[in-house]
């Protein structure tokens, strides 16, 4: 978790500091006054990427050449990030060049709850695998080398298909990358159980009316039922040679929690999406707790936007009894908090 953030020169932001709580920290301000643009920064830091842009010269502030992030953490590891327009990105971790960005992530595990979460069951499988992923890697050590392993592998066996490479050859990868991915569907599956355990007593928590729903785990291998992965690999290898790539894998997998045996965009309201989402957020905050040694950060973008105050109320409520810090911002707040709350006011980029 963060103790300081000093942010320079990102969008309209000019200079900024803060010294967040390890709770819940509250951001207001009107539209366009900088509030996503303190969790952007936040985010840029600890992912290495921004959530608005792919290109960062669009976030730094019009007419400077570069922005700047700097934090402290709990643990007294300082990290720093600056973007240039002409030297590009550069990042250090107390006080060295920063290797690999799972350092980072190791360091600042960060999860986003966008203000428009609530169509993570309307978008692609790749975000709900992140999410997933994203708590297998704090819980589970072995999690991340079978995955490495796996995106390597796979891009090998991608790059000798378009190579029109014979069947032989393509084929020397299955057994390998057949092995890792059954790795991480055993792992998958194990943390979802874990997850919807949690889950449903959460749930009910943020969201009264489904109280006594019941829920239910729906996972997809990302290949052909009944066959293993080497199997699976085998039988679509015509398939892949005329496509130019490997369809099927854990790559290809998807998952997400049956209400009453109904898939939730059916039965849920644009409001009750957004809790389901930042429900499977709070549990995987939790389950990471337990392996960091450190507090996981929260960013929750426009509290209100969906949620009535009735709800917001019992997000706050529960954001008070997680191990998280929380960055949540809003226009205005009409709730109590049953926690520790840190009001920062922000106006035209600047603290007031
Ligand atoms: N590269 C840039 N340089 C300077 N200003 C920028 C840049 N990019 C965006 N802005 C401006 O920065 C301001 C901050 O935007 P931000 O999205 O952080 O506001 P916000 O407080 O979250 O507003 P809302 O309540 O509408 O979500 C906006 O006025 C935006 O137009
Ligand atoms: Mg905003």
């Amino acid at each position: 978790m963060l103790t300081q953030l000093t942010v320079s020169n990102l969008r309209n932001i000019t200079k900024l500091s803060l010294q967040p709580i390890s709770g819940i920290n509250l951001i207001l301000g009107e539209n366009g006054s900088g509030k996503t643009s303190v969790l952007e920064a936040i985010h840029l830091l600890a992912m290495g990427r921004s959530f608005r842009t792919r290109s960062l010269k669009n976030a730094i502030q019009f007419d400077q050449q570069q922005l700047q992030i700097i934090a402290n953490t709990s643990s007294e590891t300082p990290v720093g990030l600056q973007y240039d327009k002409n030297n590009g990105l550069k990042i250090r971790l107390n006080r060295a060049p920063l290797k690999r960005l799972s350092e980072l992530a190791m360091q600042l595990p960060l999860q986003f709850v966008p203000a428009n979460c609530h169509q993570f069951f309307e978008q692609g499988p790749r975000y709900r695998r992140q999410l997933l992923d994203w708590g297998l890697f704090h819980v589970e050590p072995s999690f991340n080398s079978h995955w490495q392993s796996y995106k390597k592998i796979l891009q090998q066996r991608n790059s000798a298909l378009r190579q029109h490479k014979p069947a032989s050859e393509i084929q020397l990868w299955d057994a390998h990358l057949a092995a890792h991915g059954e790795a991480i569907t055993t792992l998958r599956k194990q943390q979802l159980e874990r997850v919807l355990e949690q889950f449903s007593v959460l749930f009910a928590r943020l969201c009264p009316v489904y109280e006594s729903a019941k829920f239910t785990l729906k996972y997809r291998n990302g290949w052909v039922k009944g066959a293993t992965l080497e199997q699976a690999l085998s039988g679509s290898l015509v398939r892949d040679q005329q496509l130019g790539y490997t369809r099927s894998g854990s790559h290809a997998a998807d998952w997400s929690f049956k209400i009453n045996d109904a898939d939730p965009i059916e039965m849920f309201s644009r409001g009750q999406q957004k809790l389901f989402f930042l429900a499977l957020c709070m549990v995987q905050a939790r389950m990471a707790e337990h392996s960091n040694r450190d507090r996981s950060i929260l960013l929750l973008d426009d509290i209100s936007s969906e949620l009535d105050v009735k709800h917001q109320q019992n997000v706050m409520d529960e954001l008070a009894r997680l191990p998280v810090q929380t960055f949540v911002t809003a226009t205005h707040f009409e709730v109590k908090s049953s926690g520790i709350i840190k009001m920062f006011h922000v106006e035209r980029g600047e603290l007031r």
